[in-house]
């Protein structure tokens, strides 16, 4: 975006930023790394649990506006598996703010048609933490205004390592050939196997990487950097972001002539 135009956007209410949008080429699925929520809280001298608080009422936001605008699919990037690294306290909030949001959160996501579904090694998680995610799973299956997926104690290595090994065993009793396997057979055995690839990847707090994060989904999704910490990331960031994707051309390795024809 040049500096003339994101100035002019910068005057604009939400609503002339809604406006903007075009409806026919937003993305039928966004993949957020929401990053940034310690640093947040320190600015506040604050704890760093404050941040991942803070951070909950932006996921309850980006939600609503997903629904309104009619994207399909969201998902977020709420723990990895690095993330069992981090110091025993934190750890544990946020695993208790884990169980705190899907409990306080859940009726709202059914009246809103959400289905809610988890990539990682969940077996990783706390037991009481683990069994709310499966309630939450259950009970928004047949759901389908805005597939949320939460990806918790997640890898995207390990999700290749995953799909790897039961590509192997499905060889080794012979249901598979070994010839059988491309692209879309590996597609298959992903954590996100019902999903589409993201098109848009947002990740908060400045940070320019992917932390592991759906190597094999993002190999043509457009990234969007921005410096907005997590807890700020709100309707209008998400609304700066979806204009900045519609002026990428998307090209997928080819020029752009054979797209349009
Ligand atoms: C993102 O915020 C939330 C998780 C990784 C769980 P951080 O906790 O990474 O916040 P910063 O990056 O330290 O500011
Ligand atoms: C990525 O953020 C993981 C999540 C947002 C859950 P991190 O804060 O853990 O990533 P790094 O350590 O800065 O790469
Ligand atoms: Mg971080």
């Amino acid at each position: 975006m040049d500096t003339k135009d994101s100035s002019t956007l910068d005057q604009l209410s939400d609503e002339e930023l809604t406006i903007k949008l075009d409806p026919g080429l937003l993305p039928k699925h966004v993949a957020i790394i929401m990053d940034g929520n310690g640093r947040w809280a320190e600015l506040r001298s604050l704890p760093r649990i404050a941040g991942h608080r803070e951070g909950i009422k932006s996921v309850r936001e980006i939600i609503t506006v997903c629904l309104e605008l009619g994207i399909h699919a969201l998902t977020i990037y709420a723990f990895s598996q690095e993330n069992w690294n981090r110091p025993v306290q934190e750890i544990s909030s946020l695993m208790g703010l884990l169980e705190y949001y899907l409990s306080t959160e859940r009726t709202k996501l059914i009246e809103q048609g959400v289905r809610v579904r988890t990539i990682g090694r969940l077996d990783s998680l706390p037991t009481s933490a683990r069994q709310w995610v499966q309630a939450t799973e259950q009970e928004t299956a047949h759901l389908d205004r805005l597939h949320l997926t939460l990806a918790l104690s997640y890898g995207g290595r390990t999700e290749i390592v995953d799909a790897v090994r039961e590509l192997l065993h499905e060889v080794q009793d012979g249901k598979l050939q070994p010839d059988d396997v491309d692209e879309s057979r590996i597609q298959q055995y992903l954590y996100t196997h019902e999903l589409p690839d993201p098109d848009l990847l947002i990740r908060t707090s400045g940070e320019s990487r992917i932390s592991n994060f759906l190597l094999w989904q993002l190999a043509y999704t457009e990234l969007y950097f921005t410096p907005t910490l997590w807890p700020d990331f709100r309707r209008r960031e998400l609304l700066l972001a979806l204009l900045e994707y519609q002026r990428r051309e998307r090209r997928f390795g080819r020029v752009l002539s054979a797209i349009s024809s």
